[in-house]
């Protein structure tokens, strides 16, 4: 490819403003598109970027059209709506390079009863799973395992994607009669095929590959931060914070690699499903075990704000070597840093929010300002150099430090700063805290 490249981002959050960046650093690029990206993602940019929001991620002809109006070197489908609506396979067969799983590869994320059947086949570690097409059966599954465990945790969980949202937890079986009845409501199922699985209780953590179909690179692991209050209570959410690196994985980094990313991928392979892009394994630590949650097709959402920016070999080189199936041959580095990020939603998020939305949102420069510190948006509108609310989850405030305290510090005292009019900012206070537990009692 010729030097000075443009590449198209698809997607509109605060990972698609990362995402946005890493190709921004890269020495070859000199134009970025985002489609349908959001006003601040644009804003303040030191080469050009496009928010072109012409387009629906639900639509792949959108996408197809923007690409042919733009004429990008490379496109990157980084949303999980765009991957599972066959984006990539629409783009390629239009001639476009693009980086991200075709719509096969990608049903890894999109049909949550082939992954599980997929897991299965090929031996990787996850919780009892059951699926069911209607409600009868299910309510009688779940009569017959409370009646043998009144106190047993379960996950009611739909196929299709629900926003991150999908899965819904109970510890009794009214909770569970209660969620296999809210099933029918949501929008994204995959047929009528919902799943009933056993609850794992551990420590989650979040694992990124890079994969050409055979060969792999693993990033810096991750960990998220789910449900919209402290204490891990409240709703779920699409992500209110997350760390990098996740010290709970280093005692497994091995386990994890072997038994859930490397079978993944060749399983996958094997089926003749070669995966090309961001492999998302969501897991947990189970009594010393670590077990697979899930798998997305992408990079998460926040985590990618917290590992891309560790990366300091040039993104375009990466996705290159992925494109043309050499990972094994290019060297990645990532830097020693610890990062840690505090998402910034709409007070009421991940319920209604309306009433948010327009007001503004003070302090956002200031605390751009701070050390160490940077702010990728979800949804912010610009006007006149001002900041409008436009969304749940807002913005993500980013901080390094060479390690959790002066990372969480700086992210904390950046969202400080920030406001929303009639005092209308929500977020966790508490994102970090067992990293820093481990980091004192290290200390001591
Ligand atoms: N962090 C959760 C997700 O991206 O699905």
């Amino acid at each position: 490819m010729n030097q000075y490249l443009s590449i198209m981002v698809v997607g509109s959050g605060a990972r698609e403003h990362v995402i946005s960046k890493a190709y921004e650093r890269s020495p070859q690029v000199n134009r970025i598109i985002v489609a349908p990206g959001n006003d601040f993602i644009g804003y303040r940019r030191q080469k050009e970027v496009v928010i072109d929001k012409e387009c629906s991620l639900k639509d792949p002809n959108s996408i197809l059209a923007l690409a042919k109006k733009y004429k990008p070197n490379l496109v990157d489908v980084a949303q999980d709506d765009a991957l599972a609506q066959g984006t990539v396979d629409l783009l390629e067969e239009n001639g476009f390079p693009v980086f991200g799983p075709r719509k096969n590869a990608a049903r890894i994320e999109w049909d949550k009863r082939w992954s599980r059947e997929f897991m299965q086949r090929h031996g990787i570690p996850q919780p009892e799973f059951r699926y069911f097409e209607e409600e009868n059966s299910a309510i009688n599954y779940a009569e017959e395992i409370y009646r043998k465990d009144p106190s047993r945790l379960t996950y009611t969980k739909a196929t299709g994607l629900c926003s991150g949202k999908g899965a819904l937890k109970s510890t009794s079986l009214e909770q569970t009669l209660r969620n296999i009845k809210r099933m029918k409501t949501f929008p994204d199922r995959a047929g009528d095929i919902f799943l009933i699985e056993e609850g794992l209780v551990g420590e989650e953590f979040s694992y990124y590959a890079i994969s050409d179909g055979k060969t792999y690179y693993i990033f810096k692991s991750a960990q998220d931060n789910k449900t919209v209050l402290n204490f891990d209570e409240g709703d779920q959410t699409g992500g209110m914070g997350a760390i990098s690196p996740a010290m709970i994985t280093l005692p497994f980094a091995g386990q994890i690699e072997q038994e859930m990313i490397l079978r993944a991928i060749r399983g996958m392979a094997s089926e003749g499903n070669y995966y090309k892009g961001i492999l998302y394994l969501g897991g947990i630590i189970v009594d010393g075990n670590p077990m697979n949650i899930e798998y997305n097709a992408r990079w998460g959402d926040p985590e990618c704000q917290v590992v891309l920016p560790s990366v300091e070999t040039d993104y375009v080189d990466i996705v290159l070597a992925c494109l043309e199936r050499r990972l094994n041959k290019i060297q990645v580095q990532q830097d020693n840093k610890t990062r840690v990020c505090v998402v910034g939603s709409s007070r009421g998020y991940p319920n209604d929010y309306s009433e948010v939305k327009g007001k503004r949102i003070n302090g956002l420069e200031e605390a751009m300002e701070t050390d160490g510190v940077a702010i990728f948006s979800a949804g912010v509108d610009v006007e006149d150099g001002k900041f409008y609310a436009n969304g749940g989850r807002l913005f993500s405030v980013v901080a390094e430090g060479n390690d959790i305290l002066e990372a969480k510090q700086r992210a904390y005292s950046a969202m400080a700063r920030i406001s929303i009019e009639g005092n209308n900012l929500h977020y966790r206070t508490d994102i970090g805290w067992r990293d820093v537990e481990r980091f004192l009692k290290e200390r001591l």
